[in-house]
């Protein structure tokens, strides 16, 4: 049955006028009047400990929050993905990641397929692979043992893989060199193999759907240079292999699909690092540890499917996503890892939220008149905390953080994690609380700077804290937000796994690239366009019609 409008619906309504009651108490107030509120209001699954007590809210806000989950449906909602139903409304199809996480042994039958077994048989031959490439016994063209890996993909086939090997590098070959080529502008490209012996470098040309321009033209240009630095066009063959659900243009392109690894249209981009567009997180970690991240995942899924609402890490998380930004109005939220090796989580959840989330219309195509989903951003602490941070302490605008910590360093070097974990307490809390005028008078401030010290507080935030980052941990860590994102898309009543947005962009584009190069080409765009297409030619030298 499908639920009223959200805003009709009694939890709405109710949030909203609560909302008014204590959407402007200060989380000073909160604390004072619950001594006890660090202690209550948190949860913990599959190894990630959350305090969400920094948020404005109250236990009556989660208890309507959760009503608005049940009047939401998304108990069934979840159900439904979990088992293979079209949630993926507008391009009518499943979107079953978590089937690619699933042990071996268990089954889920989708259309009379078991897709499990499915799964684990891609699993087996990127092990496979990844076995014979880290051992040496699969060779490049010459004879020689592969010793680089180059990634070339874009969006999701690229931001997960990125993100992956960064995260466990700790765990990686290092004797292997891992280079993620995305940008269509040649320097990325260039960049990436300008120190590497085409003789011992692998490349796998990662693409859903395989008509990417960005990836196939990197692809294109790293053929050509292999070609010319081997000096022979067999060598594609030992040097090239393909991710895609696409066999007809992974063989068009010249790729043997025996050297390809396949996933399923269920598979969004942005879901599918741990599909086989993990393949060169296997080759970095090998294939035991990428089932280790797998276990994560899983453990995390099982955890949103069978927690009550009050205790679900990624509900909890949804909803207080849904809080701040409906009834709270505020329109980004910061993603912080106190973790460098986490460096590109920000951006591999820019992706993952604003994709997914960034709709204008609900399930059955009628405008949203509520807003969707925020601007997702961060940088890893301390780092951010010199630059940006200031504008989060002091600035107008209330900006909710994800703080994301750990109790132990992979490198254990005197002080340094002490130093670096005491700042996320020291934010979270001073975000929270800030400085009253009294309390900055009392440090003897000097009257004409009181005013400029003071800091409001009564910033939101909640803070994950985990043991130490593993594979197990960044696959439950993945898992939460993919989690949160669909209960947020799921209370919008959108579509989180569709993507049309990026279509237009690229249509023009493909318009534009002939009228850049072609002689004498007719511009029919608007006065800008045109004019900046003039200009581009004559810098060129190409000249102007
Ligand atoms: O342009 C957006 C997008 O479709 C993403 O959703 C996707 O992750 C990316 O492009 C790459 O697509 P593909 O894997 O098919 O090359």
């Amino acid at each position: 049955m499908t639920p009223p409008p959200l805003r009709q619906r009694p939890a709405w309504r109710a949030l909203e006028a609560h909302a008014d009651e204590i959407g402007r108490r200060h989380l000073r107030e909160f604390f004072e009047q619950d001594p006890d509120r660090g202690r209550r209001l948190r949860a913990q699954a599959a190894g990630i400990y959350l305090d969400y007590s920094k948020n404005r809210i109250t236990d009556e806000t989660i208890r309507l929050l959760t009503q608005l989950a049940v009047e939401s449906d998304l108990a069934n909602r979840r159900d439904e993905m979990f088992s293979g139903g079209h949630v993926n409304v507008s391009e009518d199809r499943a979107a079953l990641h978590v089937a690619l996480r699933m042990p071996r042994g268990t089954s889920l039958i989708v259309d009379g397929v078991d897709v499990v077994a499915e799964v684990h048989s891609v699993l087996d031959q990127m092990a496979d692979f990844s076995t014979r490439v880290r051992s040496g016994e699969w060779t490049g063209h010459t004879g020689r043992v592969i010793k680089n890996v180059v990634n070339i993909g874009i969006g999701g086939s690229d931001l997960g893989p990125v993100m992956a090997y960064e995260a466990l590098r700790f765990y990686s070959r290092r004797e292997m060199t891992f280079r993620f080529v995305s940008n269509v502008d040649g320097d990325d490209f260039v960049e990436a193999v300008r120190d590497l012996d085409a003789a011992e470098t692998l490349f796998i040309i990662s693409s859903k759907t395989f008509g990417t321009v960005e990836t196939l033209t990197n692809a294109h240009s790293a053929r050509a240079w292999l070609i010319e630095q081997l000096g022979d066009d067999a060598a594609v063959a030992k040097h090239f292999v393909a991710v895609s659900t696409n066999h007809e243009k992974v063989t068009a392109f010249g790729i043997d699909t025996a050297n390809m690894f396949g996933f399923w249209d269920w598979v969004g981009g942005r879901y599918s690092m741990d599909s086989a567009i993990g393949l060169s997180t296997m080759l970095a970690i090998g294939p035991d540890a990428f089932g280790e991240l797998l276990a994560g995942f899983h453990a995390m899924d099982q955890h949103f499917r069978l927690a009550l609402f009050e205790e679900n890490l990624p509900v909890l998380m949804g909803l207080i996503a849904v809080w701040n930004r409906n009834f709270l109005g505020c329109s980004t939220v910061g993603v912080m890892p106190y973790e460098q090796y986490l460096k590109r989580l920000p951006a591999y959840l820019q992706q993952l939220t604003m994709e997914s989330n960034g709709k204008h219309v609900s399930l059955d195509g009628i405008a949203v008149d509520y807003q969707t989903g925020p601007v997702y951003w961060g940088e890893p602490g301390t780092n951010g905390q010199h630059s940006f941070y200031q504008l989060l302490h002091q600035g107008t605008s209330i900006i909710p953080v994800d703080f994301i910590g750990f109790a132990r360093s992979l490198h254990p070097l005197g002080e340094h994690h002490d130093l670096l974990s005491a700042n996320v307490f020291a934010q979270a809390e001073a975000l929270a609380f800030g400085k009253t005028e009294s309390e900055v008078r009392r440090d003897g401030t000097a009257e004409h700077v009181v005013a400029h010290r003071v800091m409001e507080g009564n910033r939101p935030t909640n803070v994950l804290l985990a043991d130490v980052l593993t594979p197990t941990l960044l696959g439950s860590l993945i898992a939460l937000y993919e989690h949160s994102v669909f209960t947020q898309g799921t209370i919008w009543g959108i579509d989180s796994f569709d993507q049309w947005g990026v279509e237009l962009g690229k249509a023009l584009a493909t318009v534009i690239v002939p009228e850049l190069t072609d002689d004498a080409p007719t511009l029919g765009h608007d006065s800008s366009t045109n004019a900046l297409i003039e200009q581009y030619r004559t810098l060129n030298g190409r000249g102007v019609s």
